[in-house]
């Protein structure tokens, strides 16, 4: 099993590197959700980038904050402005201690009480004692935190393929629902590619196991499906049961561009997603 991975992970490597890749200004590899603003500094070195990985979550990049004052805790609310009516946010450990020193820190801060970033206006560096404000961030009018997006149904079915209502969970996850094939196709895999539909020059999918084998018979199973390597759902237009041998198209649907969706963090911080708990076996091939 280490050895496949090895090998495959090899492959993929230089099969990625021909791949010509979309760029979504660049932001492939580092999504890192939807941008929440640049945190306006006011005293102690506070900064950094503010981003919305969900409706409940802001994720901080490049976060500073010298650490020098005596009661300045993360801070949130729903007035105008920051001030002393507002609540705490725990720290990314999910603790409400004083803050400490932060230097060029990257990591999530979920708001309490299952308080949605819609709700509130703006997120802050507060001093509790001083009513202070170090740093800040508004949330834009009408801002739509990333979530999970469902997507048509798939096209073109034969071989008994059918799904429900395909789903992307964030940048690397697609759910299939009621996933049901007749498992008679030769060569068959998930496969994935770029342009206007599903064709030989695509890439396969590990299957719900994280295995490349070909498809076998599904009967109405739910499927989580990880893209391999450094390939994210920005970098793809559709997703195919495809039999490689006959160049056939058993069936496929359209990514959309651009999808609001979650950044796949779980790899990169210590960031636990409020999504289902699906195993995601595939990911250890990768490691
Ligand atoms: C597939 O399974 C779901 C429940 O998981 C059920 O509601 C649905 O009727 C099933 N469909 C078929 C065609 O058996």
């Amino acid at each position: 099993m280490y050895q496949y991975g090895l090998i495959y992970n090899i492959i993929w490597t230089f099969l990625l590197a021909a791949l010509p890749l979309p760029t979504l200004g660049g932001e492939g590899s580092t999504y890192r959700g939807k941008h929440v603003g640049k945190i306006n500094s006011y005293h102690h070195q506070v900064g950094g980038d503010v981003y919305a990985v969900n409706e409940y979550t802001l994720l901080l990049a490049g976060f500073n904050y010298d650490g020098n004052a005596q009661d300045a805790f993360f801070w949130a609310g729903t007035s105008n402005r920051p001030g002393p009516q507002g609540f705490l946010v725990p720290d990314e450990h999910g603790k409400t201690n004083v803050l400490e020193r932060y230097l060029n820190k990257d990591f999530t801060l979920t708001l309490p009480d299952n308080k949605k970033i819609t709700e509130i206006n703006w997120f802050a560096l507060y001093d509790l004692t001083k009513h202070n404000t170090f740093g800040d961030v508004y949330i834009p009018e009408e801002f739509e935190p990333p979530a999970r997006q469902i997507i048509t149904q798939l096209s073109r079915r034969s071989h008994g393929v059918s799904v429900g209502s395909v789903e992307l969970i964030d940048a690397k996850t697609i759910i299939i629902p009621e996933f049901t094939y007749n498992g008679a196709g030769k060569d068959t895999y998930f496969w994935v590619g770029v342009g206007p539909q599903p064709s030989s020059k695509g890439f396969k999918v590990p299957d719900e196991y994280g295995y490349l084998d070909p498809l076998r018979i599904y009967n109405n199973e739910t499927i989580k499906l990880e893209l391999p390597g450094d390939l994210t759902i920005f970098d793809i237009d559709w997703l195919s049961i495809y039999d490689v041998a006959s160049s056939d198209n058993y069936g496929s649907v359209i990514i959309p561009d651009a999808p609001n969706v979650p950044p796949a963090l779980s790899s990169t911080l210590d960031y636990k997603s409020a999504l289902p708990a699906l195993s995601s076996t595939s990911l250890v091939i990768f490691k």
